[in-house]
């Protein structure tokens, strides 16, 4: 729903969380900065996401790799040659469009006749209509159906035969117009490449060129011997590392889901080779338990499989999450065989192999990936955790439930008046948590508003101190999601919210 995409957007400018990036210059496309409790946020899902991958599995270790890497990375990885998008350009309006995408949204207008046709008749028919037969029977939906199956298999063949122009013929045919000025005129399709380079000072001109990494995961691969040395790691093992990325995106919309700088979690997971699918199959099931255990709701997540693999891979799926725009990838798993670590064998000139001392042999190991973007991670938080309400007093309410333990403040002192040694009081219990947790102390305007402007930022938890406290040390602490309130003695504090707080 493109009406709490732009709730979120609002909110999480309000209130601290995402602010466009040089904003005073009236913002830059598709970068955004993180405020001061984004920030928070996002640490916190990253110590989650870290905590479960690399302190919980004995055998995975983290890095961090430069940003910069050797040129050559990535002839090896073949992104230089192979990580391109199709670009159109409308003569009229000098738009740049992705043709693909322009070709998929054709096919969504006629994806949503087709809802039309199956809602209008469940309506007529009632209890008595039957989805899966309407749709294998109603003519005007076969139709339909077959005209997406034609427009598919024609990009298909576009893409896969590199002949790109036929995205153009393509585009034509089914008179695509440009959604900004209505004009059919369109150039020829351009590959694009998504890297952005820049120039290393030392070297004579053309010799410089290097990119910014548009994946972390080469970091990983070509440091595989010195962390399996180092770390003197048998197989199977995993290297971990959370870092930034950058594409230069043409169509980058919806906030923080497609951005041109962005963060990355991945691990690559070497195995010994004929082992990847049951190892596969092994992270997709710890992934999605990782996503369930948050509590954002298990109907939101889906897998899907990919059945176009890559040609490095040789099982590969995405799990999707019900962002306010619909289903979209949230994380990769990939099963991508030798591909890197071969190709950097190669390019390099360096054996990168492991030496199996049961087998007494030595072999480049398989790679399960894991890769999730954590800015579509934190988007995914905001989604579920916006909620409006009206409370039990008839009160209206903006709250944000984020889940607890990735908070970005986990509880607020509020002394209940500005004075009678109240504040004195607080500011003694903020002494005794704040080594434990992220507090804020706040004695600004009424109890209520404060109330609200800790719901608005997703804080669990408020202590409030009051006449009661100074003699005999309870204070109340209130619950924000349903603004329940429990009398509680000071001492119990650090226990409780501790509880409260761990997933
Ligand atoms: N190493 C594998 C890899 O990079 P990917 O599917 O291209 O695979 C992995 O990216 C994840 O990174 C995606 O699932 C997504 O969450 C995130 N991601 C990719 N492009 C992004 C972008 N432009 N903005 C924000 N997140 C992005």
């Amino acid at each position: 729903d493109d009406n709490l995409l732009k709730k979120i957007v609002a909110h999480a400018k309000e209130y601290g969380f995402v602010f466009p990036s040089s904003e005073i210059y009236d913002g830059l496309g598709a970068a955004y900065d993180y405020g001061q409790n984004g920030v928070e946020l996002k640490n916190n899902i990253k110590n989650y996401w870290w905590k479960a991958m690399v302190q919980m599995n004995e055998n995975i270790v983290g890095i961090d790799a430069a940003i910069f890497m050797h040129p050559t990375t990535w002839k090896a990885s073949g992104h230089v040659d192979a990580f391109n998008d199709p670009l159109i350009d409308n003569k009229d309006s000098k738009k740049r469009y992705r043709a693909d995408v322009l070709i998929e949204e054709h096919i969504a207008k006629i994806e949503a006749k087709i809802d039309k046709e199956v809602d209008k008749a469940a309506k007529r028919f009632g209890d008595k209509f039957d989805k899966a037969q309407f749709v294998a029977t109603n003519e005007r939906v076969l139709r339909y159906t077959e005209q997406i199956e034609m427009i598919n298999g024609k990009m298909k063949a576009a893409i896969e035969s590199g002949n790109l122009n036929q995205l153009k013929t393509l585009i034509e045919e089914l008179e695509i117009a440009d959604p900004v000025s209505g004009s059919k005129n369109w150039t020829d399709v351009r590959q694009f490449n998504l890297m952005f380079s820049t120039e290393l000072g030392s070297l004579a001109e053309g010799a410089n060129k290097i990119y910014l990494r548009p994946e972390t995961a080469q970091g990983i691969f070509v440091n595989f011997l010195n962390v399996q040395k180092t770390g003197r790691m048998k197989l199977p093992f995993g290297i971990a590392q959370i870092g930034k990325a950058f594409r230069n995106e043409i169509i980058a919309r919806q906030f923080i889901f497609r951005m041109r700088e962005f963060e990355q979690m991945e691990m690559q997971f070497f195995v010994k080779p004929g082992e990847e699918m049951k190892w596969y199959e092994h992270w997709k099931a710890q992934r999605i338990k990782w996503h369930k255990i948050l509590g954002l709701g298990e109907e939101n997540y889906r897998f899907h499989d990919h059945l176009n693999l890559a040609h490095y891979a040789n099982a590969a799926c995405d799990i999707e999450f019900n962002f306010p725009m619909g289903f979209k990838e949230l994380e990769g798993i990939h099963s991508r065989t030798d591909f890197d670590l071969k190709a950097h064998e190669e390019y390099s000139g360096k054996k990168i192999q492991f030496f199996d001392h049961q087998e007494n042999r030595s072999y480049i190991p398989y790679v399960i990936e894991t890769s999730i973007g954590l800015d579509r991670m934190f988007l995914a938080i905001l989604a579920i955790a916006y909620t409006e309400e009206t409370l039990e007093d008839g009160s209206e309410r903006t709250v944000l439930k984020i889940p607890a333990a990735l908070a970005p403040c986990k509880l607020a002192v509020l002394p209940l008046l500005q004075r009678d040694n109240l504040p004195e009081k607080g500011r003694e219990i903020m002494d005794m948590l704040k080594y434990d947790f992220q507090c804020q102390y706040d004695e600004k305007d009424t109890i209520g508003k404060r109330y609200r402007r800790h719901d608005a930022i997703g804080t669990p938890y408020c202590v409030t101190v009051d006449h009661q406290t100074l003699e005999d040390n309870t204070v109340t602490l209130r619950d924000r999601d349903s603004a329940q309130q429990e009398r509680i003695h000071i001492n119990e504090l650090k226990n409780k919210i501790e509880e409260l707080v761990s997933l």
